[in-house]
């Protein structure tokens, strides 16, 4: 595979100045959004598509993209039932590069994360392991709210628990990830380099990629970062 993505190119050479005051707003402040009705629907749909009796742990792919890490993940734990949420019909619909035999542990859900969270949190469903990987960086400074660790869903995401894996190619995104979850929980989190091997390398203890995004980026030869905690 051919890639020359571009770097990620902000103002930001650390961690945004706002960042600690904005989470602290968000744990102190309700997040009173109300859920949309088709995200309701949606939700409804992956539950009911989850076999708990047979596989009660929960495996949650945030922001999917064209589902690929879904299939990964259901592959990596087959004991597991996972469901991927993408915002995009467009992503979702594309099944690319999808082999004709799938495992059934694994539902694609189109909704918003957003509501897809809060819904979770507020049935008591807490995921064993939760994947977000390769948020929209959103490098610009003003739009560091946009950011997960910057939104005003963060608190629900961590109190939904597990262990949260994040990956990105920005280091800053990662580092402010950590230093947002740490301030939450009060554990100590880091970033940490993510390495991974080329799909076609076949004898190496490293992993392969499990997205599109981050073929890509490994491709470009861009550097992977990760955040992963036990919540
Ligand atoms: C950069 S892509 C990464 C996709 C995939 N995880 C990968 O690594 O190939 C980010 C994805 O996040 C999704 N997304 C962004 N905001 C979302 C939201 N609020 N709810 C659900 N999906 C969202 C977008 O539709 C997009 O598919």
């Amino acid at each position: 595979m051919f890639a020359n993505s571009r770097q990620v190119f902000s103002s930001q050479t650390d961690l945004h100045e706002q960042l600690a005051i904005l989470v602290e707003r968000h744990r102190t402040t309700l997040f009173k959004k109300p859920v949309n009705e088709v995200n309701l629907l949606a939700y409804r749909q992956a539950i009911a598509m989850w076999d708990a009796a047979k596989r009660p742990a929960l495996i949650i792919d945030s922001c999917c993209g064209v589902g690929i890490s879904t299939l990964n993940l259901a592959q990596k734990f087959p004991k597991s039932f996972v469901i991927g949420i993408d915002q995009s019909a467009d992503r979702l619909s594309r099944q690319i590069k999808w082999p004709a035999k799938r495992p059934e542990n694994f539902f694609l859900v189109r909704a918003d994360v957003v509501d897809f969270w809060r819904l979770l949190l507020d049935a008591g469903i807490h995921p064993s392991q939760h994947y977000l990987l390769y948020p929209n960086p959103w490098p610009k400074k003003t739009h560091v709210g946009r950011r997960w660790h910057g939104h005003a869903v963060f608190p629900t995401l961590v109190a939904l628990g597990g262990i949260i894996e994040c990956r990105s190619n920005w280091k800053i995104y990662i580092d402010e990830f950590a230093a947002a979850l740490q301030q939450l929980t009060g554990k100590s989190i880091a970033s940490e380099p993510y390495l991974i091997a080329s799909v076609s390398t076949k004898s190496t203890a490293l992993p392969t990629p499990i997205t599109p995004f981050e073929e890509k980026y490994h491709t470009s030869g861009h550097a992977l970062w990760r955040c992963r905690a036990l919540l």
